[in-house]
């Protein structure tokens, strides 16, 4: 704790997408982008199939799952579809680090097409809540810089972290067994998390092979698609791919990055403990990364570089468009004005930081029409104020659609009946038992954003 390291994390990651392509309906006002941005080639042209609209994506901790989440938010929003999200009581995930189940859902977003906030993985209740043609998709992350950012990030709420004397990262993997208590509260964080998060056995010994082997092909016969962080713009290549989306469905900014200088590099020997603590996540890495690197080699690696190529290209431009060029200046969370774009907090000790957004931020650009401000505020919008955002919306759009099924009964000598309607003063009802009493965050009371949950 002497050392005055300053850790530092982005995590508004997100994106914009600009351009207007002739399906879908817009719920943004993107008539300004298209006189602004020169539509952006499709490559290949996946025009002939619809779009694939049913995902579920699991969302995994500290594995640059926002990014995606929030590319599928705006997709969502853009499409007017419908976001399944949690119950308030669950806080902005699926009460993690339970077992999903679909009483965590929030009966204004049901049914859904889409699924993306954070869960521990349950198959057979995420099939009662996403239609039938859903298409599962995941990230994986290289589990030693994984477990370095996890063990920064939930210092202070794994105990398993925090009882290590200085919080030295060597210090625990000197002698996990040691520090690590597999029944605490957020024991998930400090050992196979990627394979706690999918529904697996964190604490299976990882000399029962056949168990890792036997979970590996399970997630494979469900998972279309599992990402992989260190190869992101290459995922999304596959990720369009699979779900026949326009470029422009995948554009993103991401946004996360730690200062210069606060990076912690990990000495020689520190990946291979961190690997052997986490067998069966490195297992789970390895098979993955082999997997997308196949399928990567199929679709032709100079076919790849293009589309990568025209990614990247797509979102310097959407950067060019909000901001004028760079993206606003990196700040603490409470130099950042707009309360909306403030990241949450941890601890004292990880400094999480954020964009403001820039006055002059969405005026047109060079003379033609530029992105509006709401565009770019989802650009750099953090995980928990969006989801707010969303159910917000989502449940103005339950109550008129409720008020058109249930219109008032009227007769000319009585008054107007209508049944009564969804709760009218929150997002939240209690349509659905509620899910059980979780308190999942112990050092957040009152707090706005009270989860240790936070992208990655
Ligand atoms: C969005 O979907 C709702 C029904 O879920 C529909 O009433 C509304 O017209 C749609 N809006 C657009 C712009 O397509
Ligand atoms: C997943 O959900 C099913 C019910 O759909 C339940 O029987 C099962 O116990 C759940 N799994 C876990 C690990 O909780
Ligand atoms: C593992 O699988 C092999 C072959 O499938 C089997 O012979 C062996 O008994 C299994 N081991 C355990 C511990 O289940
Ligand atoms: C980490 O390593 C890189 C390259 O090896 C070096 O440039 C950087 O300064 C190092 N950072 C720290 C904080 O030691
Ligand atoms: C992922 O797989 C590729 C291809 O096998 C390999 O070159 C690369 O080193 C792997 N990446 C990591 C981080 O293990
Ligand atoms: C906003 O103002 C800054 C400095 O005044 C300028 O560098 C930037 O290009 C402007 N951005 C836009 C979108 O006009
Ligand atoms: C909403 O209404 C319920 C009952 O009418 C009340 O208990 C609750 O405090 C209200 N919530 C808010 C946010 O006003």
């Amino acid at each position: 704790m002497s050392r005055k390291k300053v850790f530092v994390v982005l995590l508004a990651v997100s994106s914009v997408s600009l351009l207007l392509h002739q399906r879908g309906h817009f719920i943004w006002p993107l008539k300004a982008f298209h006189q602004y941005y020169t539509p952006l080639p499709s490559y290949p042209s996946p025009t002939l199939k619809p779009k694939h609209t049913s995902i579920a994506f699991l969302k995994t901790h500290k594995t640059a799952s926002s990014t995606v989440q929030n590319l599928l938010f705006r997709f969502a929003e853009r499409h007017n579809l419908t976001v399944a999200l949690p119950y308030q009581a669950c806080d902005h995930q699926f009460c993690y680090p339970h077992p999903f189940s679909t009483r965590f859902v929030h009966p204004h977003t049901m049914p859904p097409h889409i699924i993306t906030n954070h869960m521990r993985f349950n198959l057979s209740e995420l099939r009662r809540l996403m239609p039938k043609d859903t298409v599962y998709i995941t990230i994986l992350r290289e589990p030693a810089s994984m477990f370095e950012s996890l063990f920064s990030y939930y210092n202070q709420y794994c105990q398993s972290f925090s009882r290590v004397p200085k919080g030295s990262l060597e210090t625990f993997l000197a002698n996990p067994g040691r520090y690590y208590r597999r029944d605490e509260k957020y024991s998930m964080y400090a050992h196979n998390t990627l394979t706690f998060d999918l529904g697996g056995d964190k604490d299976r010994p990882s000399s029962d092979l056949n168990y890792t082997s036997r979970f590996i092909e399970a997630i494979e016969r469900v998972f279309s698609l599992v990402m992989i962080s260190e190869y992101f713009d290459e995922s999304l290549v596959l990720l369009r791919h699979l779900l026949s989306w326009d470029l422009e469905d995948v554009l993103y900014v991401k946004l996360n990055m730690r200062a210069s200088g606060s990076r912690r590099n990990l000495s020689s020997e520190l990946p291979a403990k961190i690997r052997a603590w986490n067998a069966l996540d490195a297992r789970l890495y390895d098979h993955f990364n082999a997997s997308l690197w196949r399928r990567l080699d199929a679709l032709g690696p100079e076919s790849v570089a293009r589309e990568v190529g025209l990614l990247q290209a797509a979102r310097d431009r959407a950067v060019r468009g909000c901001f004028g060029g760079t993206l606003p200046p990196v700040r603490h969370a409470t130099q950042i004005k707009n309360k909306e774009l403030r990241p949450w907090q941890p601890s004292s000790k990880v400094d999480i930081v954020g964009y403001d957004l820039p006055p002059n931020a969405s005026r047109p650009v060079v003379g033609a029409g530029g992105p509006s401000q709401d565009v770019c505020l989802k650009l750099i919008t953090p995980e928990v104020q969006y989801t707010h955002l969303l159910l917000r919306s989502q449940s103005q759009r339950f109550r008129k659609n409720y008020a058109l099924r249930f219109p008032p009964v009227c007769s000319p000598r009585l008054r107007c009946l209508s049944p009564p309607p969804p709760s009218q003063n929150s997002s939240y009802t209690t349509h659905s038992p509620p899910p059980p009493a979780v308190t999942l965050s112990p050092a957040s009371k009152g707090k706005p954003h009270p989860s240790p949950k936070q992208p990655s």
